[in-house]
């Protein structure tokens, strides 16, 4: 669909092409003076460098082709070449309307579409979830949502590390205690710390642990048998906790899945002499001559035959391309393993694995710190459960509710509505930061109903949904949400409407920059400039009837954008708190 801004660079592109110049010059953008105007178009002062002539000149030239155009209602000219503009009511109002009259509000109109898959996730087996691995769930989650609402057809894939030592350290623990299986997820939880601190320790128990690996991944079916126990009680328990995370997968396949791929794709690598021994290792050199830093080898099998994680990813993208052949991955992992995944990506494509055109993108993330600056733990400086997470955040929040005298919920909905806007100030605190940074888990202020939180973004939804509802209850149900939206009367309206025009574009660069901190940014705005709005505009006691219905429907048009934006970061909004 063809947004505000589009429009307005299509007629701004037609003006330099008038005036003998080349249109791409008329490229408009947001301003960014909007104290002096809405949109502005730099492309005079680049047209006077190739024509050798005075910017503020050629300016003056296509403003005046501009001025009979109805798109704006002001063209001004500023030194040194500046042109400023701002749109016309009409334009403004019908680009809008337009928008609201598709569920979408246009957004995948016109998207060539892709076939994506996002690794995201990544718990390990028998571990419990904790928050180390909250920020790929939470990211990854919305980098899904968003490439979906654009259109593109998106699978999830959780990748489990269920193949690897822990495995075997658990069988050998249980063989020690002489237990056949184990019996629940906390006795799993309770072995394995126990078995990996052991293995430190005990050399003999780690070579144990290690025969046993070798054997389950070699087929030994009482160590298959205990490994599905072991992958059942385990997923039950993940799946709970993602749950309650509102995030999904599409896929529950592990590194184990990748096994049966592991031996043909090394022998077809040695093969095509792309795996050579060095030291013992098989490897592929994946270097580049580009390269500043070094970048060592891919190690595909160790001296002892053993498989290596980067054999496990490889071996996926051999299984992800005969299932799905996806135009574009996108792995969502900790930022430290960069290299790693530089390595992956490079054999993949060096070797053939995946098409030359298949994009692979890591989007790493930071830490999750505590306000001490490291890594966050509990009180007791171990790792954090997620759900003891969730469980204190909410607590904090139905505290909170309860404290306030208003409220004309009940318990039960009071404890519901708690754990969604606790689940929204967990993952706005995360996704309101660029994914690559590290930041500080600051629960007092996540939780605050002011300031860049996802409280303060549900709150002005919950007010907008107040507004609405009561004008139902004085005006009696007519429809409306048929209601047409009117020019604006005041800025503060207009400034609000054109943050509405421009959601379209931020969500496609924000997809296209895999960058779900955008999306916050944009509420956020759109929260301050609502609520400015508001308390400008006695909307329900305006005694006209068609500047009335013009602001129900601008506050329709608004929840439905804030609804858009909140199911993509998922989160979950209330209808009262
Ligand atoms: N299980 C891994 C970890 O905890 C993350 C997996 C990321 N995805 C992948 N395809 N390697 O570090």
């Amino acid at each position: 669909m063809k947004y505000l801004i589009d429009k307005l660079t299509d007629e701004v592109k037609k003006a330099f092409s008038d005036c003998g110049l080349p249109e791409e010059l008329g490229m408009v953008t947001p301003s960014n003076r909007p104290d002096l105007c809405e949109f502005q178009c730099n492309g005079a002062m680049a047209a006077a460098k190739r024509e050798k002539k005075n910017p503020y000149d050629i300016a003056l030239t296509v403003s005046e082709k501009l001025k009979e155009s109805k798109s704006f209602s002001s063209v001004e000219t500023v030194k040194p070449g500046f042109l400023n503009l701002r749109v016309s009511d009409e334009l403004l109002t019908a680009s809008l309307s337009e928008m609201n009259d598709s569920d979408d509000c246009g957004v995948s109109m016109g998207i060539p579409k892709k076939k994506i898959m996002i690794d995201y996730g990544g718990p390990n087996v028998a571990k419990p979830l904790h928050i180390g691995h909250l920020r790929s769930a939470i990211i990854g989650e919305s980098i899904k949502r968003m490439g979906r609402f654009l259109g593109h057809e998106v699978t999830g894939d959780i990748h489990l590390g269920d193949w690897g030592l822990q495995m075997g350290l658990i069988i050998a623990e249980l063989r020690e205690r002489n237990k056949e299986f184990p019996d629940s997820i906390s006795e799993l939880e309770e072995i394995y710390p126990f078995a990996s601190e052991k293995s430190k320790s005990d050399g003999g128990f780690k070579e144990k642990a290690m025969e046993e690996t070798y054997k389950l991944q070699h087929g030994d079916e009482k160590n298959l048998a205990v490994w599905k126990r072991i992958l059942e009680l385990s997923v039950s328990d993940l799946k709970k906790n993602y749950e309650r995370l509102n995030v999904d997968f599409d896929l529950w396949k592990g590194e184990s899945d990748a096994d049966p791929y592991i031996a043909p794709m090394v022998q077809k690598m040695k093969d095509e002499g792309f795996a050579k021994m060095s030291q013992g290792a098989l490897v592929i050199d994946v270097s580049e001559e580009s390269d500043s830093k070094e970048v060592p080898p891919c190690m595909l099998l160790k001296s002892d035959g053993a498989s290596l994680y980067t054999t496990t990813d490889l071996a996926t993208l051999v299984e992800r391309q005969k299932d799905y052949a996806p135009d574009q991955i996108i792995y969502v992992v900790d930022k430290r393993q960069q290299l790693h995944f530089t390595q992956v990506f490079r054999a993949a494509k060096k070797t053939g694995i995946v098409p030359s055109g298949t994009e692979l993108d890591f989007l790493g993330f930071g830490t999750m710190n505590g306000k001490d600056g490291k890594p966050f733990k509990t009180r007791e400086g171990g790792v954090m459960r997620l759900e003891v997470l969730l469980d204190d955040v909410t607590g904090e929040m139905y505290k909170k509710m309860k404290e306030n005298e208003g409220i004309s919920l009940t318990d039960e909905e009071i404890r519901d509505t708690a754990e969604s806007i606790a689940l929204s100030a967990i993952k706005y605190g995360d996704l309101s930061n660029q994914a690559s940074k590290d930041y500080i888990f600051d629960i007092d202020k996540f939780t605050s109903f002011e300031g860049n939180t996802g409280p303060y973004i549900l709150y002005t939804m919950v007010r907008i949904k107040s507004i609405l509802r009561k004008y139902e209850e004085q005006y009696g149900s007519e429809d409306s949400y048929a209601f047409q939206l009117k020019k604006a009367q005041s800025s503060a309206e207009k400034a609000l409407m054109l943050t509405l025009s421009a959601f379209g574009g931020m969500m496609i660069s924000a997809f296209k920059e895999l960058a779900p901190h955008r999306i916050c940014a944009y509420i956020y705005t759109l929260s301050n400039e609502f609520n400015r709005f508001y308390h400008e505009t006695r909307i329900l006691t305006e005694s006209d009837e068609e500047k009335r219905k013009g602001w129900i429907a601008l506050l329709s048009f608004t929840l439905k954008i804030f609804s858009h934006c909140i199911r993509v970061l998922g989160m979950k909004e209330v209808d009262r708190m």
